[in-house]
């Protein structure tokens, strides 16, 4: 079975974007690919985390993939720090990498536009990506369009290490990018995001995941004037929760006029609530339980490293340096 690996950094609360865009078709994936995912705590540390928010908001992701579905038994879930050899193999990919080419990376131009401090990791941090990649040989990444260039990164610097110390040494993993990932609005209709102030956090309990959905922004065509469903969040939300069906019947019934956004709004609270309550339960429970937590994760790492080590070692070797245990 083909190994699919992915990371999410353990930053704020979870949204329904995350939920949405990362953590359902990764726990659908399952069915095709075995599976690894891994909480990037290290990678969090670029925007210097506040030790006790980073330490909880890990538990947290932990809590959401298992309630979410993660079968921990047959897929692998860890965190990246317990496996910090891969920061050993990202010196390996550090020193076949340009200057150049990290210069180009989104992430550090974006923020050197905006005159932000950069710090070395933030710099490297497509290093650090590239050896969560392929010092767990993976075969697919699949990854929104932001990370695309990242991943096309990994591929480069596969290339270099392998033409300087032997091909076949590092194996390069086909991207998935996933170009249909859905993109999904917040409340002001932009991409919801953390970083805009905008998202519905995945876990809200019901009055106030009601007073989310109910301030999304819409237009202010009149009650009784026909509204166009299409490509509104209030739209692409009910179809990501309820289906496509229960899409068509509701753009129906708004393009024939008489029906507010309002209703619409309750609709598509109707509609998340609904798909979310049981995994809210399951995550209620399980986020209490931290002993269960930490043991996941453990078991998690330790299977981690056993595919890890193996490519490390191959990697050692070609360097010139002797195997680890
Ligand atoms: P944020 O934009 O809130 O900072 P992250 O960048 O931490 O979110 O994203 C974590 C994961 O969730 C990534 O796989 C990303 O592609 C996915 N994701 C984030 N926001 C959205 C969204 N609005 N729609 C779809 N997927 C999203
Ligand atoms: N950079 C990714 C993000 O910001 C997280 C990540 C770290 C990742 N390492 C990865 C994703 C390896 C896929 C594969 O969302």
């Amino acid at each position: 079975m083909k190994r699919s690996l992915t990371g999410i950094k353990p930053t704020g609360d979870i949204h329904i974007g995350n939920y949405l865009g990362a953590i359902r078709p990764g726990i659908e994936r399952q069915k095709s690919f075995h599976c690894l995912y891994f909480i990037a705590d290290m990678h969090a540390l670029t925007t210097n985390e506040n030790p006790v928010h980073l330490r909880k908001q890990t538990l947290d992701i932990t809590a959401t993939w298992l309630a979410a579905g993660l079968d921990a038994t047959k897929h692998v879930l860890w965190r990246q720090s317990d496996v910090a050899m891969v920061a050993e193999y990202a010196w390996y990919l550090s020193c076949v990498t340009g200057f150049g080419l990290l210069s180009k990376a989104h992430a550090f131009k974006d923020a050197e536009a905006k005159r932000k401090e950069v710090n070395h990791g933030l710099f490297a941090y497509p290093t650090l990506m590239a050896a969560d990649i392929m010092m767990y040989d993976a075969d697919v990444v699949p990854v929104g369009k932001d990370q695309k260039q990242h991943v096309e990164m990994a591929r480069d610097m596969a290339g270099s290490f392998n033409s300087i110390y032997g091909e076949g040494v590092i194996k390069l993993p086909e991207v998935a990018i996933e170009e249909k990932v859905m993109v999904v609005p917040g409340l002001d209709g932009a991409k919801m995001s953390k970083s805009y102030g905008n998202v519905i956090p995945l876990f809200s309990d019901e009055k106030t995941l009601r007073k989310l959905v109910l301030s999304i922004k819409t237009d202010s065509t009149p009650l009784e004037e026909p509204k166009n469903l299409a490509e509104t969040p209030v739209g692409i939300l009910l179809e990501a929760f309820a289906g496509s069906a229960r899409y068509k019947d509701l753009e129906g019934r708004m393009s024939k006029g008489g029906l507010g956004w309002g209703h619409a709004k309750e609709e598509v609270f109707e509609a998340i609530n609904t798909a979310i309550s049981p995994i809210r339960t399951r995550y209620q429970e399980i986020r209490q339980d931290e002993p269960y937590l930490n043991q996941t994760l453990k078991l998690g790492a330790e299977k981690a490293h056993a595919i890890g080590l193996p490519v490390l070692n191959r990697a050692r070797a070609a360097v010139g340096f002797l195997p680890v245990g």
